[in-house]
Order: structure tokens, then sequence, then C-alpha cells
């Protein structure tokens, strides 16, 4: 006798009132099992859906296969045959899409048992994210993430359409490469073949999508993954996916209406939401004066106000010293955030807590003050205020019973990080940010960001981007004359959706002697120039067109359009927070014989 087929006429998503009397074939994994009085049930699972399967020994037929049943365990996967007929009055289920119907079984088949899973697989189950990670092929089952796959799957496709109606073309560029900048360190390859030698994979295929428009490409795109050696985040993967886009003769104006379009179709395809076009743009100061944030959350207000002026002669020598120019003629400045009438809801943990967060990004204090229902201030620092400030700083703020006001005075660096985490922190804690499920998308540009940041450590400048982005044109004169360089602004762009940078990109250096020009700025030697980016300036002279392109997170877009947090919710295989996998046990260890292969050699961690 051949062997049965276990082929399936429909998927456990499908079956309704429209299929009822129909003979059906069925496969999937069991997700419940269930035994009433001589009846077994049992619902059925695959990434369609749910069907319940009712074995009843009565049925012509029924017999064995209600035998078989008995054996039955989660998550085994079975093949079944049976007819389509209608549960019985009061036993419908309106939640589940086949919940009017259900398959009376007359043949039976496992097709594979499974050992009694660590965890079950339903949503909404309170497991440690460890043993999840470490069997992520069982969490790949619940439908939470198999719909946030789907999502991302549904995402990608809408995005190859647009962009291939914009006669953008789909290039694959080189994993084992050569160093880009993109900010992080390096994952490296040794090379085998040649001893001492190493290969990078791509932070981003940067340098290879401008290669490509050299070449006459003149519109790219790739699904590329990027890997970044950094410190991780909720929203920060160390291999991670970009759409990446690169364009020839092309700018801002004409570059943002595409980008836009296919975020629109993201929206509407997807959750059924209008976004109105087109964005609307802020400057990165404007960005840092009123959220303290290149990647604003815009649904609230909490603007963070500039006290600088009030406090210009402060005898209060932390202000005092903020204000003062640096030995390179830079001021810092002192500003604050205020809520009003919910200073008694903020305890001295909670102050002491915020400062902590204002100390995590390099503030040495956060100074706040309380406006007593007397409407007294009280604060550590009021002794230090004079009558005129006090008076100046009421009518500022607005100051009443009740409020509450934090206040950093630092460089503007370490002012801004401060103060645009702690608005963050008190939105949550007011209750003031809109929820995933509140469906608020505050799309916005942020653009005309600074080009170049002095490191005050380092003692140089360093690209905001990275080295290939373009100074506006109105400041390419101050740029190669190496004048006003804090002022620089670059012809780079940041997508922001509610807080998160889901995009940045810019249009780029075209000049070989301009792009010489700005590796020499960042420190580099022609010796080194010429090691790490020759290709690229040698490239540059043979009739480079002007160019520009951005990088979209797609993991970071996947997240917001499935609503969820991290972004290893949408992705298959991710990594812990300390980079590595549970389940297969990555980064491991190698054995010496492949060691002495690659001519490597493991030397003991440094210990700091
Ligand atoms: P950038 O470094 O801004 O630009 O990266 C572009 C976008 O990629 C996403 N992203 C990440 N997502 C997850 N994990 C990470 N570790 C991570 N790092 C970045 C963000 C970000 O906006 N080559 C340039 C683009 C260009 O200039 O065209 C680049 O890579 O959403």
């Amino acid at each position: 006798m051949g062997q049965k087929r276990t082929n399936r006429t429909h998927t456990c998503g499908e079956l309704g009132v429209n299929q009822l009397g129909q003979e059906v074939q069925l496969c999937g994994w069991v997700s419940k099992r269930r035994d009433h009085g001589g009846l077994i049930f049992i619902d059925l699972r695959d990434r369609y859906g749910l069907t319940q399967i009712v074995f009843d020994p009565a049925l012509p037929g029924g017999g064995p296969s209600h035998e078989l049943a008995g054996k039955l365990r989660s998550e085994f996967v079975l093949w079944c045959k049976g007819k389509v007929r209608a549960r019985p009055e009061g036993m419908t289920n309106s939640k589940l899409a086949t919940g009017s119907i259900e398959v009376a079984c007359t043949d039976l088949m496992i097709l594979s048992e499974a050992k009694t899973p660590p965890f079950p697989i339903e949503d909404d189950i309170d497991v440690a994210e460890s043993l999840r990670l470490e069997y992520r092929y069982l969490d790949l089952r619940r439908p939470y993430l198999q719909k946030n796959l789907l999502t991302r799957h549904r995402m990608l496709q809408i995005v190859r359409q647009h962009l291939d109606q914009h006669r953008f073309v789909e290039v694959e560029t080189p994993i084992l490469y050569k160093s880009t900048p993109e900010g992080a360190r390096d994952f490296i390859v040794p090379s085998r073949v040649h001893p001492g030698s190493f290969y990078a994979l791509p932070q981003s295929p940067q340098t290879l999508k401008q290669l490509l428009m050299i070449s006459g490409m003149d519109r790219y795109f790739q699904i590329a993954r990027c890997f970044r050696d950094e410190d991780l985040r909720a929203d920060r993967q160390p291999e991670f996916s970009q759409i990446d886009i690169e364009t020839s003769f092309l700018d801002e104006e004409d570059l943002f209406p595409i980008l836009e379009e296919m975020i629109q179709k993201l929206w509407k395809d997807i959750l059924n939401v209008d976004i109105p076009r087109p964005f609307p743009r802020m400057a990165y100061a404007e960005a840092m004066n009123r959220f303290g944030s290149d990647k604003p959350d815009v649904r609230f207000g909490l603007e963070l106000q500039d006290l600088s002026e009030i406090f210009k002669a402060s005898a209060f020598q932390v202000f005092s010293n903020a204000l003062t120019p640096n030995a390179r003629g830079i001021r810092g400045s002192v500003r604050a955030l205020v809520v009003h009438e919910k200073a008694d809801q903020f305890s001295r943990k909670d102050l002491d807590d915020l400062t902590k967060t204002a100390g995590s990004y390099g503030a040495r204090g956060l100074l706040w003050i309380k406006i007593t229902p007397e409407g007294e201030m009280q604060s550590p620092a009021a002794k230090f205020f004079s009558a005129e400030e006090k008076a100046a700083l009421t009518a500022r703020l607005n100051l009443k019973p009740g409020s509450l006001v934090l206040i950093v005075a630092d460089k503007n660096k370490v002012v801004f990080d401060a103060l645009g985490a702690i608005r963050l922190e008190l939105g949550h804690r007011l209750g003031v940010i809109p929820k995933p499920e509140d469906k608020k998308f505050a799309f916005l540009w942020v653009v005309n960001f600074p080009l170049l940041e002095f490191d005050d450590k380092e003692g140089r400048f360093f690209a905001c981007h990275h080295p290939f982005t373009s100074p506006r044109p109105q400041f390419f004169e101050d740029f190669i004359q190496g004048k006003n360089l804090d002022h620089i602004e670059a012809s780079a762009y940041d997508m922001v959706l509610n807080g998160v940078e889901v995009g940045g990109g810019s249009l780029r250096i075209y000049r070989s002697d301009v792009q010489a020009a700005m590796f020499k700025l960042l420190g580099l030697t022609p010796e080194e120039a010429k090691e790490k980016f020759g290709f690229f300036i040698e490239a540059l002279q043979y009739g480079t067109p002007p160019h520009g392109g951005l990088a979209f997170g797609v993991d970071r877009l996947a997240a917001l359009l499935c609503g969820v947090g991290p972004i290893r919710d949408v992705m298959a295989f991710p990594k812990t927070q300390k980079g590595t996998d549970i389940m297969a046990g990555t980064p491991s260890a190698v054995t010496p014989q492949q060691l002495q292969e690659l001519n490597v050699m493991v030397v003991k961690p440094k210990t700091t």
C-alpha cells in the first residue's frame, strides 16, 4: 500500500459557514485538547488560525480516530480529515474567525510527536524572555510574533513595489568588506588566505551605494543587513536591516516626496491610517531648544525653557560656570522643565531618581524648585537667587503654587541630553505620552543638522552624521577655509516618528578635494585617508554625479507599524542585550585548529 498523502485542502484559519458539509483535510499543531464525556476536542493551530476538531466515536469511521486522539498532546503535529459542521447552539465563539464551525474528524494521523514545551504557546504569557529566546522557534509559534513577522513582510513588499515604481534598482552589496564609518565599532572577520588581514562587516553600505551612483545606477535601494558593535538598547541590535536608498541628481525637494509617499502607503495599507503630507520640517536647533532631542516626540508639550538670560549675572556658581565661555569660546546654558500643579506628586526619592537620569547624561546635578502652597520657592539653591531673578523666573515660567521646576546648567550637549531624557520620563509619569493603541503618528523631518561636533576629550571634530555628508551650500566657503566650523550646517536629515529616528540620510560630498578636506579635518593623515578610503577618493575623480540618499531602520519601522516597543519583537532571531544568541550559544569559542588556520591568537581580555 502506498503512503497516504498528508496534504491539506484548507488552512486552520479559513473554514466557516460557506464550507458547511464539505469534507476537508487540515494540518497543524495541537494547541489545546479537551475531553468531554466521550468526545475529544482539539484546537488545531497553524499560521492562519485555529480550527476546532471534534473526535466522536459514534461517527461512522470515527472510532479509530477517537482512540488515537486520546494520545494527543500539546504541539503534536497532525493531519486530519473530516466534515465541516456547525457548532451546536451556544458553543460558537465569536472571537475566533472559525468560531461558528468545527470539523468532525473521521481520519487522523500524527505526523510528529512533541516534547512538552517549556512554556505554553499562547499570547499574554508571563515567561522570562531568556527562556523564550532559548526556544525562539517555539516562541515564534505564538500568534503575536507571527503577526509581527507578517507585518514586517508586508511592509517590505510595499517598499519594494513602491521603489520599483519609482525606478529604483535593488542591488546587493558585499558583507565581507571594509570598515565604513557610522560611529560604531566594526565586527571583523579574519582572512585565512591573507594572514593578518581582516574583513569588516559593513556598518552600512554607505560607500558602496555612493560608488553605485558613480557607476551611473542613478536610483538604488537595498534591504541591507548592517552590523554595528555598539551598546545595545531596546531599539538597537548589533545586526539589523536598513531600507538603504541612494539617488543621483535629486535633492531633498525631489527625494522627500518619494519617501513620504512610501511611508504614507505603508501606514494606509497596514494600519488604514492616513498620514498627511508633506511632513513638517523642523530645524535641528529648534528640536534641541524645544525638546532637548534631535528626535523629538512632538505629540506632547513639556517643552524646555531657556533661563540663561535670567541668570546671566547669577551669583550661583553652577549657573555662572555654565554660562562662562570655554576655551573655544562656546557657552553652555541654563534650561528648565516645568510641571504645573503636580509638585506634591514628586517625592525626594523621585527627584533623586530624576537626578540620576540627569547624571547618566553627564550633568553634575539636577536643581529642583517647588512652589509651596503659600507661593514660596523651595529649593536647595533658592538662597542663591536674587529677588529680581526670582521675579523674572516666576514671570517667565508662569510659576504658581504646586509648580515644579527642574533645571540643568551645563554645556549645551549635557543640558539637552539630560533634559530631553527627563522630559520623556516626566511624560510617562504624567501619562501624557499617547500609547500605541491611540494610533497617533507624528512624523517630521529634522533638518539642518550641524556638520561637525567637537569632542573635548579627543580635542578634534567628528562628523555628526558620517564623513560623506555635504555642508549646506551656503556654508561651503567656510568649510573649505576651515572657518566657523562649529556653526556649519549639513545637508543632513532624519525622519522622526513619535520620538524614534526611523531614518537618516544626507546629500553627499561629490568633489574629491572636498572629501579629502573633510578627512583631513576629521584628523585623518593623508596616509590614513588613503589606506581607509583611497579607493573612494579615487572613484570621486571619475565623474561623480551630485547624489544623496537615506536609510530607514527596517526593524524600527516594523516595530512602530506593529505598535510594539523593543525591535526584538519584529525580528525572527534577535540577540540579547549582551549581543548573544541563547538558543544557539553565540558567540562561542572556536577550536585551536581554526585559530591556527586563521593565524589568530586569543589574548587575555584587558582588565580595566
Ligand atoms: P544611520 O546610521 O542613521 O545612517 O542609520 C540609518 C537608520 O538605521 C537604523 N539603525 C538601527 N536600527 C537598529 N539597530 C541599530 N543598531 C541601528 N543603527 C541604526 C535607524 C537609523 O535611522 N549610511 C547612513 C544612511 C545614509 O546616509 O544614507 C546610515 O547608516 O533607524
